[in-house]
C-alpha cells in the first residue's frame, strides 16, 4: 500500500468521518486533492466509512463526476445543458472533440487535457459555457475554444 496515500486518505477521512452520509463529502475531498479517486483508495474509504467495497465503488460509478484514473493536467468541462444548447453548445462540443482527437473522458494524446461533459454551470446567460479547471468562461464558440486550448497546451 501507497504510504504516502494512505497518509493523504486519513487526512480527508478524519476531516469528514463524523458528519452524516460521509461517502459523498469523502468522495469529493479526495478527488479535490488528487485528481481523482485511485482505485486503491476504495478499500481504504470503505473500511473508514464501515461500507463494503460495492457500496463505494457504485456511488463512483453512478456520479459521472468522479474519476477513477487521473486527468490530463487541464480539465475542460463543456456544457451540454438545455439553455447552452440552444446557443450552439453541440457544435461546440464538435468542434472540441475534434480539436482534442477525444471524447468526453478521455484526455488528448499529449496529456494537456481531459475532456468531461457538465451540465449547467450557472451561467445559462452566457452560453455556451465551458469550465476550464476551476474558471467559468461563457460565449465560447470554435475560435475561443481553440485559443483557450493554445494557452492550456502552453501552460505547465
Ligand atoms: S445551461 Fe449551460 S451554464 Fe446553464
Amino acid at each position: 500500500m501507497d504510504a504516502s496515500l494512505n497518509a493523504e486518505l486519513s487526512a480527508l477521512l478524519d476531516a469528514h468521518r463524523d458528519r452524516p452520509g460521509a461517502l459523498l463529502p469523502v468522495l469529493h475531498a479526495v478527488q479535490d486533492a488528487l485528481g481523482h479517486i485511485p482505485p486503491a483508495a476504495v478499500p481504504i474509504i470503505a473500511r473508514a466509512l464501515n461500507l463494503s467495497r460495492a457500496e463505494v465503488h457504485g456511488v463512483i460509478g453512478f456520479y459521472r463526476h468522479f474519476r477513477s484514473r487521473a486527468p490530463g493536467r487541464h480539465v475542460v468541462q463543456v456544457c451540454r445543458a438545455e439553455a447552452c444548447q440552444a446557443v450552439g453548445a453541440l457544435e461546440l462540443e464538435a468542434h472540441a472533440r475534434r480539436a482534442l482527437g477525444c471524447g468526453f473522458h478521455a484526455t488528448c494524446a499529449d496529456g494537456s487535457v481531459t475532456l468531461e461533459p457538465v451540465y449547467c454551470l450557472g451561467n445559462c446567460a452566457c452560453g455556451p459555457s465551458v469550465r476550464v479547471d476551476d474558471e467559468i468562461v461563457g460565449r465560447v464558440d470554435a475560435r475561443r475554444f481553440d485559443e483557450l486550448l493554445a494557452e492550456l497546451r502552453d501552460a505547465p
